[in-house]
C-alpha cells in the first residue's frame, strides 16, 4: 500500500511532463496558414518557374489558386492537392519525399521544414484560398 502511494505522484508528474512536452510540440505546428501570404509566396519562388501556365511540367500549374486545382497526378490522375488529407497530397508528397529523383524543386534544395509544415498544415486546414 504504502508503495502504490508514492508511486502516483510520480506517475502523476511523468504524465505532466509528457503533456507539456506535447503540447509544446503541437505548438511549433503553424496554425491558420493563409494561402495568399503563406502557401503562394512560396510556390511563386520555388516553383513557378517550372509550373507556371506557359511551362507547366508534369502538367502543373502552380501559379495560381484555380491552377493548382486543375493540376492532376500523372499516376492517381487525382487532384494534386487532396483538401484536409496531405498524406495523400501529391503537392506535400513531393516536397517531402527522401526519393531525390521525385523531390521537388526538381534538382534544388529542399523546402525549409517551416515550409513544408505551412504546406502540411494548409492542406490539414481543407486548402482554401484565404
Ligand atoms: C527545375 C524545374 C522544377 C522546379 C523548380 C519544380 N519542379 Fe515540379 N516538376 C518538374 C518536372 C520536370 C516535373 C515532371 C516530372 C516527371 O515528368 O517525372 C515536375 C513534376 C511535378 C509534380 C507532378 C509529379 C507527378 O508525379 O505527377 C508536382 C506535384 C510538382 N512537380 C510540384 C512541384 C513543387 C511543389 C515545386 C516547388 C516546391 C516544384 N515542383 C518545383 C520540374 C520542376
Amino acid at each position: 500500500m504504502r508503495k502504490k502511494c508514492r508511486l502516483m505522484p510520480a506517475l502523476l508528474g511523468a504524465l505532466t511532463l509528457l503533456s507539456v512536452l506535447g503540447c509544446t510540440e503541437a505548438d511549433d505546428k503553424p496554425v491558420n496558414v493563409s494561402y495568399s501570404e503563406d502557401i503562394h509566396p512560396i510556390l511563386l519562388s520555388r516553383c513557378v518557374m517550372c509550373h507556371s501556365s506557359e511551362n507547366n511540367n508534369g502538367g502543373v500549374n502552380l501559379e495560381s489558386y484555380s491552377g493548382i486545382f486543375s493540376s492532376i497526378s500523372m499516376d492517381s490522375g487525382d487532384g494534386i492537392v487532396l483538401p484536409g488529407d496531405p498524406h495523400n497530397s501529391l503537392l506535400y508528397d513531393v516536397i517531402s519525399t527522401d526519393d531525390l529523383s521525385r523531390r521537388m524543386p526538381l534538382g534544388g534544395s529542399e523546402l525549409k521544414q517551416d515550409d513544408q509544415d505551412l504546406i502540411y498544415v494548409w492542406i490539414q486546414e481543407g486548402a482554401v484560398e484565404n
